[in-house]
This record gives C-alpha cells, sequence and structure tokens, in this order.
C-alpha cells in the first residue's frame, strides 16, 4: 500500500492507473476505522482494478462546540488495517494540503443540508459536500463507496454528483452493527461502559417504529413521540426520530411507499445516529 499525502503526488499516481484503463473505487474516511469502513473497502476491491482510501478529519464539516479537537486520530492503526485490507494506496492529506490558505468556494445542497442532523448542525453538511466534492475531483474515481448510517449524508452526495455532473457512481453499503444492535461508528469509543449497554436501545426504537409501519401505523407522528419518550426514558436526549420519505427526507404522509426512520439522540456527550429502511411497496 502506497501512502501519498499530497494532490501531486495522488494524481501522479492514479494517471498512471488511469492510462493503463484500470478502473478505480474510492472510500473517503476520517480514520478511526472500524469494521463498516472495512466493509466499505471489501466492497470496493470487488468493484474494481485499485481502491484508493482517504483519512482527513475534516475540519470544516464541524461546528464550533462540536469534538473536532477530541475526534479519535488513530492513523498508525489505520494504515495496518486498511494496509491488511489490501488497498492500494491511502491518501493522508493536511489540512493545508486539503484547503490550501485561503479557500473561498463551498458546496452547499439545499433543502436537503437543512432537514433532520443539518437543522442541530448547521454548516455540518456543506463542509461533507465541499471536502467530498474536492476528495473526488482529487481522486477522480470511477465509484466511491459510503456507509448507509449516514443516509443524510449519502442523500446529499447523491445530489451533488447528480446536479455538479460529477462521473462518479456513488454506492452505499449496509450498516454494520454490533452484536448489540448498536451501529458501528468512530464515536462509540465515546461510550463508558454504562452508556454501551444503553446505546442499543436507539436501533431497538428504530425496530420498533419500523414494526409498527408494518403493521400499518400511519400516524407517523405517533410513532415518533412512543419513540422520543422511550429513548428519554432510557437516558438519550434525543435531537429527532423522523419517519421520513427515502426521496428527499421530508416527513413522510400515508401516501409514501419508500419510508427511512431517521434518529439522532445523545447519550451523555456522545451523539449517536441511526436509521433503518421500508418499503412499503407491494
Ligand atoms: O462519513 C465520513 O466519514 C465523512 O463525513 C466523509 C464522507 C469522509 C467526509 O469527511
Amino acid at each position: 500500500m502506497q501512502v501519498i499525502n499530497t494532490i501531486v503526488g495522488l494524481r501522479k499516481t492514479v494517471n498512471t492507473w488511469r492510462m493503463a484503463g484500470e478502473r478505480i473505487a474510492f472510500v473517503p474516511t476520517m480514520g478511526n476505522l472500524h469494521a463498516g469502513h472495512l466493509k466499505l473497502v471489501e466492497e470496493a476491491k470487488k468493484s474494481a482494478d485499485r481502491v484508493i482510501a482517504s483519512v482527513f478529519v475534516n475540519p470544516t464539516q464541524f461546528g464550533v462546540d462540536e469534538d473536532f479537537d477530541a475526534y479519535p486520530r488513530t492513523e498508525e492503526d489505520d494504515k495496518q488495517k486498511l494496509d491488511a485490507a489490501g488497498i492500494d494506496l491511502l491518501f493522508l492529506p493536511s489540512v493545508t494540503e486539503m484547503y490550501g490558505k485561503d479557500a473561498k468556494t463551498v458546496v452547499s445542497v439545499k433543502d436537503l443540508s437543512t432537514l433532520c442532523c443539518g437543522a442541530s448542525r448547521p454548516g455540518h453538511f456543506d463542509g461533507v459536500a465541499t471536502v467530498v466534492c474536492k476528495l473526488f475531483n482529487m481522486v477522480q474515481p470511477n465509484v466511491a463507496f459510503f456507509g448507509q448510517k449516514d443516509f443524510q449524508q449519502l442523500a446529499i452526495i447523491r445530489t451533488m454528483v447528480s446536479d455538479l455532473n460529477i462521473p462518479v457512481k456513488i454506492r452505499s453499503v449496509e450498516i454494520v452493527r454490533e452484536s448489540s444492535g448498536l451501529a458501528m461508528s468512530s464515536r462509540n469509543g465515546y461510550l463508558n461502559p454504562d452508556e454501551l449497554q444503553v446505546a442499543p436501545k436507539l436501533y431497538q426504537a428504530l425496530c420498533a417504529a419500523h414494526d409498527e409501519i408494518l403493521s400499518g401505523e400511519k400516524r407517523y407522528s405517533v410513532i415518533e413521540n412512543e419513540a422520543v419518550t422511550y429513548l428519554q426514558n432510557a437516558g438519550f436526549v434525543p435531537d429527532y426520530f423522523s419517519v421520513c420519505s427515502a426521496d428527499d427526507l421530508h416527513k413522510a404522509d400515508e401516501r409514501d411507499t419508500d419510508l427511512v426512520v431517521l434518529a439522532a439522540a445523545k447519550l451523555g456527550r456522545t451523539r449517536l445516529i441511526d436509521n433503518i429502511c421500508i418499503s412499503l411497496a407491494r
């Protein structure tokens, strides 16, 4: 596995692969890799001749009161995992390499970026869209892989790629869960042993909503309120629990058939997100 820190170096290597007619898959990450990331790599390897991963803790997607400084940086461990997983190139840029000294351009996907997580994390998705757009321009992959846990992020990236005619296919990969049901996340490392016992209840609340909807309940606000109460009683501070249309992430109504239930809640100092998809189409 090559490790490259510069855009010039990255482009040089990628160009030789491209000239040889090789297909390139890309897995962007913020590091602190877990089995969910390695699943993305596994899927990427099936789809291309070369796999590139990036590790970059992107400052522009963290709010002022968020955990940018505390975000776990585990570079050596990440390198070992990616090497063992068989990727060809790890792109590891510095913040200056990524943004230069005075970057003025922001990519913002309207509407989608202000719903759900966007409502309580203003600017977060602009930071994500901007860095992913930049990474796509640097790497120029044929295909890129993202986890379904970040469902809203995925919807925003798909929209950006379509609106800006970026020639990259976006593939989503199913959520990887602990045996407790807790969705794998780099932020799970913040949870103390007591919180780790409680955290799977977020997924349990989603499963309960899923079952109620499949059994015919159409009063989605009732389901949402029940889930919020359940989570509060379990010790969470819920941010939102919303039954949405999977297409545009707006609140679902009884006519929608492709649904996603999205949830975010704080447990202690850790913000957890998760979701579950439901198809009512017959
Ligand atoms: O999902 C993540 O890890 C990040 O949001 C991403 C896509 C790598 C952009 O920084």
